[in-house]
């Protein structure tokens, strides 16, 4: 939905420390983060590949960089801040993919070597402001019934739980955004 884009104040960068001098700016997706985001999907490790996509297949790395740029949802990503040649890096990645007028799906996914640093949270937080923003009432996300980091996500939103249903072994979780 281009309205997500064009017709939502600009949420500020914010920043997440990871430790010492590491953090990590999590921003709105920008069409130049195409490369970085293929980079990003290509390190993922297959376990959290299958996570993020509930399948082993997907699209081609570079096609998903692409994908997540130029379609018609949004989202956020999370950009390394860390003296040395990985600063820059895409290291976190929030989709926001419309369903409807007033809805949208959204699916995270963290590099593995971040897991566990609370970006996922920071990503939440930001996903959640948008939301708000830009007059979605409901947030759908999909994960295996077995993924307890992003149940904890979903749950610590800060949403209402409009639903929670589980189909063999696949959880559909729908939050409702304050508004
Ligand atoms: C799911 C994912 C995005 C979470 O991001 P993250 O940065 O690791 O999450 P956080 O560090 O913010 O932790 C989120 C919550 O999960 C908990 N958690 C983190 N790792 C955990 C683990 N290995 N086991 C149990 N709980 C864990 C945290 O304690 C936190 O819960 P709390 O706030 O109640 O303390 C990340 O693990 C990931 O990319 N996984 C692979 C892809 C995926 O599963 N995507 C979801 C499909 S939509």
């Amino acid at each position: 939905m281009d309205a997500m884009r064009s017709h939502t104040r600009p949420i500020p960068p914010l920043r997440h420390r990871i430790d010492g001098n590491r953090w990590v700016s999590i921003r709105p997706i920008e069409r130049a983060d195409a490369a970085g985001l293929s980079d990003f999907y290509a390190r993922l490790s297959p376990e959290s590949r299958h996570r993020r996509f509930l399948s082993c297949g997907t699209r081609s790395d570079a096609d998903l960089g692409r994908v997540f740029t130029e379609g018609d949802g949004s989202g956020f990503v999370g950009i390394l801040d860390e003296p040395g040649p990985n600063d820059g890096a895409v290291v976190a990645h929030a989709s926001i993919q419309s369903d409807d007028e007033d809805s949208a799906e959204i699916a995270f996914a963290v590099a593995d070597e971040f897991q566990g640093n609370g970006i996922g949270t920071a990503l939440m937080r930001a996903v959640v402001q948008h939301a708000g923003r830009a007059g979605l009432r409901r947030l759908n996300a999909m994960l295996f019934a077995t993924n307890v980091p992003m149940r904890r996500l979903l749950g610590n939103a800060g949403c209402a739980i409009r639903s929670d249903t589980v189909d063999f072994g696949v959880e559909e979780v729908a939050l409702d955004v304050a508004t």
